[in-house]
């Protein structure tokens, strides 16, 4: 765990890249991934058997395709993930399911997709049961389970307990394994994933109940997943989860298992959030700073269409301040970040519930560029076209050099589905 955030609140480069240079060939808002952080994220989780990538947090298939190079297998959530996946090279079936479906329906394109390359499927619901049987009689499946209880960084993030949507409910396994053996289906493997951001505290609560729900299901599980969950620091006072200590905490269940089943059982972690996020950065530019009553308003060229998180959560990310002409030492003013889309929520300092909140940062000129740190995860993925705005270029920043990954949409692809009808 080498590389973290520092929190500075002045930032020159990025990876060795002047972010003057990159915003001038580039633009703004422009979302940049440090290559290295990921790699260094992989090799923080080696002692599991198998990392498997939530691909929701960061799904560009260049990213795909770097991490499917590190031996990192994926996970897709609709059928526009698989496609993804197949994309970046990863093949659709085979040792170790190195694409796997998990989701709670099946939607008609998904289950299509399924079918057609084999993958395996992850389970969230009793009726996918019935429906993959339906078309790939025999299958062998792995059950989201939903253990009772979850935990997240937000009430929107938990996955957990009799308010979630998510998994199988722990008390329905038997009659999971009536549907499973009626089309001839195995359960070879169980999985949980409790919440998003959560902490150990939660997590190893996981254990337990993985170790109760493998018994009752017996001999035929080969595989474990702990799920993803792992949390990043967005604040300087935040930890991370002790990883060894997680680790054993598994590794003591999947021991336990192999015991009574007399068989290898693999352990397997998805964590999404603990390898994208710390590797982006969204540089955005000011474009106008304006006072409003006591409030100090730095207005940048991204909104909440490009960086979704504090709106919908409150969700706080390191924020740091480049200026264009290189000045330094400058005092630190109180300010609010905002967006230039049309509704006041558009802001990047605000709390859980849209209270607006101020941020102690450099004071900083218009046409300076403004940096939200640690936004690589569910940054990207969540933009949208809100307001008829274009979204950003992603930037892969790897082996010194700067690479496109996606290009900035255009205002023709923006209007390409629409149709005046006569
Ligand atoms: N596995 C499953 C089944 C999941 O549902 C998720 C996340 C993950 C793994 C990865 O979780 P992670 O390691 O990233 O915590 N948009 C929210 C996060 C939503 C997470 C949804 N599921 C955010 O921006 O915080």
């Amino acid at each position: 765990m080498t590389i973290t955030t520092n929190f500075a609140t002045s930032r020159t480069e990025i990876a060795g890249h002047s972010i003057t240079d990159l915003a001038n060939q580039f633009g703004t808002p422009l979302y940049v991934y440090d290559s290295a952080v990921i790699a260094q994220r992989v090799a923080d989780l080696q002692m599991f058997d198998d990392i498997r990538y939530a691909q929701k947090a960061l799904s560009n298939i260049a990213i795909l395709d770097r991490l499917r190079k590190q031996n990192v297998l994926v996970d897709a959530v609709s059928a526009g993930e698989i496609h993804r996946a197949l994309a970046a090279g990863y093949e659709p079936h085979g040792e170790g399911h190195p694409i796997v479906y998990t989701a709670d329906i099946f939607d008609r394109e998904a289950l299509e997709l399924v079918k057609k390359h084999g993958i395996h499927v992850n389970c969230g619901s009793p009726d996918m049961i019935d429906q993959l049987g339906e078309v790939v009689p025999g299958a062998d499946i792995t059950l989201r389970i939903n253990p009772g209880f979850g935990h997240g960084h937000s009430q929107k993030t938990n996955t957990g307990g009799p308010q979630s949507k998510h998994g199988i409910w722990h008390g329905d396994l038997d009659e999971c394994q009536r549907r499973a053996d009626r089309y001839g289906i195995t359960i070879t493997g169980l999985h949980m994933h409790i919440g998003s951001g959560t902490d150990l505290e939660h997590l190893s609560k996981v254990c337990d109940s993985m170790r109760d729900a493998a018994l009752s299901v017996g001999r035929t599980i080969t595989t474990i997943s702990a799920g993803g969950g792992l949390p990043v620091r967005y604040k300087k006072e935040e930890t991370y989860v002790d990883l060894a200590a997680y680790y054993k905490l598994w590794n003591t269940v999947r021991e336990e298992l192999q015991t009574e089943f007399d068989h290898a059982v693999r352990l397997e972690i998805e964590p999404g959030r603990y390898l994208a996020a710390e590797c982006g950065y969204l540089v955005t530019e000011i474009r106008a700073i304006k006072n409003m009553g006591e409030n100090m308003f730095y207005l940048v060229d991204a909104g909440f269409n490009d960086l979704a998180r504090p709106i919908l959560y409150g969700a706080h990310h390191p924020i740091s301040i480049c200026s264009r002409s290189g000045a330094e030492d400058r005092p630190l003013v109180n300010v609010v970040v905002g967006g230039p889309l049309c509704e006041s929520g558009d802001i990047f300092t605000q709390e859980e519930g849209g209270f607006v909140s101020h941020r102690e940062l450099p004071r900083a000129e218009v046409g300076d560029l403004l940096i939200l740190e640690n936004a690589g995860a569910y940054g990207f993925v969540m933009a949208s076209n809100y307001n008829s705005r274009l979204r950003a270029t992603e930037l892969l920043l790897e082996d010194g050099q700067a690479k496109v990954i996606r290009s900035r949409e255009t205002f023709e692809q923006l209007l390409a589905s629409e149709t005046i009808p006569s």
